[in-house]
């Protein structure tokens, strides 16, 4: 056991650690300056371009945390949002806002996430230009985005300087713990969810105290005013304050907000600078994989996808259900599942599936019909022809049921994922039109990728991230 610093004394360091850290964080006077005058600038150009095409925007703004300095000033983006009215039609707004966004930005490139935008740049800084419909009413939304400008409006009522720097440092201890941003890939705390919780707990020590006895999932809403239709598996319900019916923490997932609870009660008897920086997680080696495998005796099975041409957030979600779909029916083929993982790479999507033995057993015990129905006869004049593939019975089992043993014909994990693809749901983009495109290997046979390594840290090297590693 390592001795424990008394409460009073983590807090002072707590104390030391996060002045200190809010110091660095902090972006310079001269660059708030900029920024405030890139935001101002950038409205006014795009005020210019509407008129200079009649265009039939309502309002351009700069929401997120732009708008508010809670950015972190190395990943900074400028969200500049493009509001036209709620009757146009739905092709007339993006062809509208991504014209204006053309006229504005510097190297634009078109996006699509489930709501379309342009990245570009602008005063040197990276602009995410996002059109959205001018509603009066945010829990009436008509696109994603639309309830924006609420979001601004609420936030920057309520924020102190205070509270600025104390988002910044949440952001930067969520990001070091890798669960900060709302993307597919991450499915961790968005910023504006970042900023409602320092908010209501006053600061991230504050936040961190009530987490550190979080018992999931966890509600931050009053009794009986849930928002509707919350997934099985949502981790933290807190209600969109501009828009009841929303929770905020949608896209968080049961294992980030474990580890943020888990960390709150570590971080609070050991601060220390460590927590604020980051250190990115190295991929894994496929030699040192190999190596792992082996002292582990077990098996690591590789399923390359091609990768439909989508952005990470709209492949995300069906690689992760296809990392499920492949998992689980390995689980159900008679092989002992230990783990799996999955990355979307530049060319293929991984799944990776780790069992216990590589080659399953030639038994497959199965149930028959219960005795006493017709369909007994058939099951026995089934499996009593000449060519059925019987290893032992049909029987009776001691507690009274019909069974038969048979023999297996595919034993090795790779034939039988295979033979399992047809048949599976991988979601809509991941089922290639050619299913031999598909290839599985054995991790020994598998070409090395960067993409690979990323997946095979997720399956070999789980660890909580602030103890030192193993
Ligand atoms: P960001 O994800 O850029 O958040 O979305 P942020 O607050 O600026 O935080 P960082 O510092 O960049 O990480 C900008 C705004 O867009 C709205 C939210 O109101 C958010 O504050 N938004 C974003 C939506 O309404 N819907 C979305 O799907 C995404
Ligand atoms: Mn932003």
């Amino acid at each position: 056991m390592t001795e424990r610093p008394a409460p009073s004394s983590a807090n002072a360091e707590a104390d030391r650690v996060e002045s200190e850290v809010a110091v660095r964080l902090a972006p310079s006077p001269e660059f708030l300056g900029r920024v405030a005058e890139v935001r101002e600038e950038l409205v006014a150009r795009v005020n210019a371009a509407a008129r200079a095409r009649s265009s039939p925007l309502v309002r351009a703004l700069v929401a997120g945390s732009a708008a508010r300095a809670t950015f972190l000033a190395d990943r900074l983006d400028i969200d500049l949002f493009l509001l036209f009215p709620p009757e146009l039609p739905k092709e007339r707004l993006r062809e509208e806002g991504l014209a204006l966004g053309r006229a504005v930005l510097e190297n634009p490139e078109t996006r699509y996430a489930e709501h379309p935008y342009l990245r570009g740049e602008f005063g040197g800084f990276r602009v995410d230009a996002v059109p959205g419909f001018a509603v009066s009413d945010p829990s009436r939304p008509l696109s994603p985005v639309d309830r924006t400008p609420f979001h601004q409006e609420y936030l920057a009522a309520r924020e102190s300087p205070s509270i600025v720097t104390q988002v910044r440092l949440a952001k930067q201890f969520l990001r070091t713990l890798g669960v900060y941003g709302s993307e597919a890939k991450t499915e961790g705390f968005s910023g504006y969810l970042t900023e409602l919780l320092v908010l209501r707990f006053g600061s991230l020590r504050g936040l961190l105290d009530a987490a550190r006895s979080w018992r999931l999932p966890v509600r931050l809403v009053e009794a009986g005013k849930e928002p509707p239709r919350l997934p099985s598996d949502v981790a933290l319900i807190l209600a969109d304050p501009v828009d009841p019916h929303r929770n905020v923490a949608s896209a968080l997932s049961r294992r980030n907000l474990a580890l943020v609870v888990l960390s709150a009660g570590a971080y609070l008897a050991r601060p220390s600078a460590r927590w604020f920086e980051p250190h990115p997680p190295a991929p894994l080696e496929r030699t040192e994989a190999l190596r792992r495998i082996a002292d582990r005796s077990s098996h690591v099975a590789v399923v390359g996808i091609p990768r439909p041409d989508l952005v990470d957030d709209t492949l995300y979600p069906q690689v992760r259900k296809a990392e499920r779909a492949i998992a689980e029916e390995v689980g159900r083929s008679g092989f002992e599942l230990l783990g799996s993982s999955s990355v979307a790479g530049p060319d293929r999507v991984f799944v990776l599936v780790e069992v216990a033995h590589g080659h399953r057993s030639p038994v497959r015990p199965q149930d028959g019909p219960p005795p006493g129905l017709d369909r007994v006869g058939h099951f026995l004049d089934k499996w009593t022809a000449p060519q059925a593939p019987v290893l032992q019975g049909p029987y009776v089992r001691s507690d009274g049921q019909l069974a038969v043993e048979t023999r297996r014909s595919e034993r090795d994990l790779e034939s039988v994922i295979r033979g399992l693809l047809p048949r599976l749901a991988l979601g809509k983009d991941l089922t290639p039109a050619e299913p031999v495109a598909i290839e599985v290997h054995a991790l020994a046979g598998a070409p090395d990728s960067p993409a690979l390594g990323e997946a095979l840290a997720e399956l070999l090297v789980k660890r909580l991230p602030w103890l030192a590693s193993a």
